[in-house]
């Protein structure tokens, strides 16, 4: 182990993309944990389209990133020195330590990961944050119905494939919609979805009429923009929207909002935001029940491992905005 810290910090708040000039690479001491306090080396770097929200100057439900703040990133890692009775080295544990080799932190504020229920891996993306905001966004938000038509946009990412696969085993009807042959393919053929729809070539407006004739019952919206609009225009009576996030707006200083936003109106829908952080009190009510199913191999979850150092960051968190990323997006740093 080399003795210096490798971190990525927040250099300039973005215009659009988030490009080089946004970021700056410091090396520092490696930290020494104090009374209380544990050493971290972190293993994964979890890379989540919400980072892109951080880096803005914007009132937010949390607090953006300050310039020159380490790049705040949720992890996978390994205790290396403990001070404390509640953590022993070897531990494997998630937390918030940011995009850097290590860190200090104090056990709780970290999550012990109990790997005898899936792979460590899975506590960044089924077991994580991810599978967490399909579960709650569509079971508390979606209240769907067994007989349900739940369509869900961004659907072969991380939260969407996780949120067809809960609609499923609840009894629904699925359609996903996803950029492209190869990701439809995978919607149907390797995760279960009932129907798929690349709107890269298809009408999205017109598919969703095609398969959900009295129109949809839940729509979980990972994307915003224009296939929010398709949804609206395909509600069925009491339909309710799950507004998880809008990736297509995150990078333009021109944001669309719906413009048929009255067919909530017309058809006694609702749309509702929802923040995964508001449910993490009743995590433990979804991990085991999502490790069982995966057990079971009633969920699966593909992860999108990138192997290299917290300096590939910048160019891999692209990936998610050119949906080049296939599953749960995820930085491993290999050891030097
Ligand atoms: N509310 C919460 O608490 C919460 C928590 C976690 C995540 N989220 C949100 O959930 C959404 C999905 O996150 P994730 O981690 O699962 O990411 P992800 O879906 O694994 O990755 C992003 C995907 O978005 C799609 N995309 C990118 N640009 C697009 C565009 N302009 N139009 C349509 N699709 C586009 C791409 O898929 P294609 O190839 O299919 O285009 C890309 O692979 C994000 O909006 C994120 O902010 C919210």
């Amino acid at each position: 182990m080399s003795n210096t810290n490798t971190q990525i910090k927040l250099a300039a708040r973005p215009t659009g993309m988030p490009g080089p000039e946004c970021w700056k690479t410091e090396e520092s001491q490696i930290p020494s944990p104090g009374e209380g306090e544990v050493l971290l080396q972190i293993l994964q770097i979890s890379l989540d389209p919400a980072m892109r929200g951080w880096m803005n100057e914007a009132r937010s439900y949390v607090p953006p990133v300050r310039i020159n703040q380490v790049m705040r990133a949720l992890t996978l890692s390994r205790v290396m020195e403990s001070n404390s009775p509640d953590l022993k080295p070897g531990d494997l544990v998630t937390g918030t330590q940011g995009v850097q080799q290590y860190a200090v932190a104090k056990p709780e504020d970290l999550t012990k990961v109990d790997a005898t229920l899936a792979d460590p891996s899975r506590f960044l993306s089924v077991l994580g944050m991810t599978g967490m905001t399909a579960y709650f966004g569509l079971f508390d938000v979606g209240q769907p119905k067994s007989d349900d038509i739940v369509v869900v946009s961004g659907a072969a990412g991380a939260v969407g494939q996780i949120v067809g696969q809960l609609a499923k085993i609840h009894g629904c009807k699925t359609i996903g919609i996803a950029g492209g042959e190869e990701k439809c393919k995978f919607l149907t053929d390797e995760i279960g979805y009932d129907h798929a729809i690349d709107y890269k070539s298809q009408n999205v407006a017109k598919e969703i009429k095609r398969h959900a004739k009295k129109g949809l019952d839940v729509y979980f919206d990972n994307v915003g923009g224009e296939i929010l609009e398709a949804a609206l225009f395909n509600l069925n009576r009491g339909a309710r929207i799950v507004i998880c996030g809008a990736i297509s707006q995150y990078n333009t200083t021109d944001v669309q909002g719906p413009r048929n936003y009255l067919s909530l109106l017309v058809n006694r829908a609702r749309m509702e935001g929802m923040v995964v952080f508001d449910y993490a009190n009743r995590f433990g009510e979804a991990v085991p029940k999502m490790a069982g199913w995966l057990k079971e191999g009633k969920l699966k979850s593909k992860e999108d491992i990138v192997r290299g150092q917290v300096t590939d960051f910048s160019e891999t968190f692209l990936k998610l905005f050119s949906g080049e990323n296939q599953g749960k997006l995820i930085l491993e740093i290999e050891s030097v």
